[in-house]
């Protein structure tokens, strides 16, 4: 029945009800635009798809091209007149003898509603079949009530728009899920006969149903779950819908093995790969397309955005970490920020305030504590002092640095980039190093300490006063001698301390 089908997606409304001023078809659901949730669904039942587009057309165009590379064919609705105006815009590509026609804001459907309404619509012959589902409460309010009424021998069956109902809102009642699949010879004949609703002044779609069954034409329905069919008009309905699809996620990667200690704090996108043994901790954030080895542990309030981690990796907490490759057995953080095409390599381990941008760090290489490695190559065993920083900044360029095997680099160095350090060299804890250091070499780039002997006075050294001695405060002036290295005047013009 598919090769005999074609999908027409209507996506050209204004998205009134989101207030954004955008789309809300290109609404990231678990990172995915929202309208390709109903794309990848169909193109995975080789169902061929034209998109009824409008308002927003360019962006929504733009942004499918780059984000699947299924071949959609698009049709314009000029003006948004309502579904049943928009699927008149179609008419014209209108190619196979049944239309399956979907609301493009739906996107937790599933393939087996749509192969089930096929069977459905086949076996029964209809000239229209329809998803419905239960009410599961008030908030079904915003959708159209399907009403059947018993008319003798035969049953009539109408769809009326939330806003048009008039009965009892309390009544048990089906809603209108916003699929169907039409007989396109059906479609041909009655929607130009279409009258648009007396309150918006737009044509329904759904005013077809009653048509269909005034005529005597079958009818059918397919009764699908609520939270599959589930429509997104509002950013709550976006924000429910989006829990719905993280929690199957969610519930998807435990039960290949991984451990959510808090599963409701945590957000995932759709692409998101973990491996058995794993742990993610509460409030981590795991986005785009990060891929997470086996047996890693992934700390509270950690950000992974387009990361791979191999096995056994561990995050600590705070981390900010993407478009970056990370090695088995690395340790990173806490409140580590790798970024920017960076590879950590096996064993290697980035501590508390380190940054590291597009820099490679060798296998078993640290650097520990409060670090700026930036375009960096750095090549195994290294040790990276605390506080050392990369100047691979001019100004104007950005200049690369090569630290090679076995290379240790003292505390609070400044290594200021194009710079090569070669294997086994040594640099002194508070160095600027700005040329080659050689092999197996210690380089010192800073200045000698000098001692300044004799330079405080033993009788007014800062001691604490004995418990006879009068309290510095009592006596101004003995309280300025006991600290003569803070007495500016002092200090300025001392000989010995300008020699
Ligand atoms: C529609 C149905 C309602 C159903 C509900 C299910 C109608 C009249 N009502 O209501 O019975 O219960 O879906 O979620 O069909 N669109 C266009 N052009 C337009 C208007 C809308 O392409 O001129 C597109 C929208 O982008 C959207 C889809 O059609 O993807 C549905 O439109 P929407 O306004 O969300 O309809 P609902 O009010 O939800
Ligand atoms: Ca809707």
């Amino acid at each position: 029945m598919t090769t005999h089908l074609q999908a027409i997606i209507l996506a050209a409304g204004k998205s009134t009800r989101f207030n954004t001023n955008k789309t809300k078809l290109l609404e990231p659901i678990c990172g995915q635009p929202m309208v390709l949730y109903p794309i990848n669904m169909l193109a995975s039942l080789d169902i061929p798809i034209t998109m009824v587009i409008g308002y927003q057309k360019e962006e929504l165009k733009n942004r499918l091209s780059t984000a699947t590379p299924l071949a959609l064919h698009y049709v314009e609705q000029e003006y948004p007149g309502g579904t049943g105006h928009a699927i008149l815009s179609s008419r014209t590509h209108w190619e196979q003898p049944h239309l399956l026609i979907m609301n493009g804001d739906m996107p937790l459907v599933t393939k087996d509603i749509i192969q089930d309404l096929i069977q459905k619509h086949t076996d029964t012959h209809a000239a229209i079949s329809f998803v419905t589902a239960h009410d599961t409460g008030n908030v079904t309010s915003g959708y159209g009530r399907v009403i059947e009424t018993d008319r003798g021998q035969k049953k009539q069956i109408e769809i009326v728009e939330a806003r048009d109902f008039t009965g009892d809102p309390t009544t048990d009642y089906c809603i209108n899920a916003g699929i169907y699949l039409v007989s396109t010879q059906f479609l041909e004949q009655y929607l130009p006969t279409l009258t648009p609703n007396t309150i918006t002044n737009e044509l329904y779609f759904t005013d077809l149903i009653k048509m269909a069954s005034d005529a005597g034409l079958t009818v059918s329905t397919l009764s699908a779950p609520f939270d599959s069919i589930r429509g997104v008009n509002t950013l709550q309905e976006l924000w429910a819908v989006e829990q719905i699809k993280r929690a199957e996620l969610i519930k998807h990667w435990m039960h290949h093995g991984v451990r959510f200690s808090m599963p409701h704090t945590v957000h995932m996108d759709l692409d998101v790969t973990i491996g058995s043994g794993s742990v993610i901790d509460a409030n981590v954030h795991l986005t785009g397309t990060t891929s997470i080895g086996t047996n890693c542990i992934v700390h509270p309030f950690s950000t992974l955005h387009n990361v791979s981690l191999g096995n056994n990796v561990t995050i600590y907490a705070h981390c900010v970490l993407s478009d970056s490759q990370i090695h088995a057995n690395a340790l990173v953080g806490p409140f580590a920020h790798v970024r920017t095409q960076s590879t950590l390599h096996e064993r290697s381990v980035i501590g508390n305030f380190v940054e590291v941008k597009q820099s490679s760090v060798g296998e078993h290489s640290k650097a520990k504590h409060l670090t700026y490695l930036g375009d960096a190559q750095i090549g195994r065993s290294v040790n990276i002092g605390a506080g050392t920083i990369i100047c691979n900044y001019d100004g104007t360029q950005k200049h690369a640095t090569t630290i090679e095997d076995n290379v240790f680099i003292g505390s609070n160095n400044t290594l200021v980039a194009p710079l090569t350090i070669q294997h086994h060299a040594f640099t002194a804890a508070g160095s600027t190093i700005t040329k080659t250091v050689p092999p197996y070499t210690l380089a010192f780039g800073r200045s000698r300490q000098v001692n300044k002997e004799g330079y405080v006075d033993p009788d007014s050294s800062n001691e604490e006063p004995s418990s006879h001695t009068a309290a510095p405060h009592d006596d101004p002036d003995q309280h300025a001698k006991s600290f003569r290295g803070a007495t500016k005047t002092d200090v300025e013009t001392s000989p010995r301390y300008l020699d």
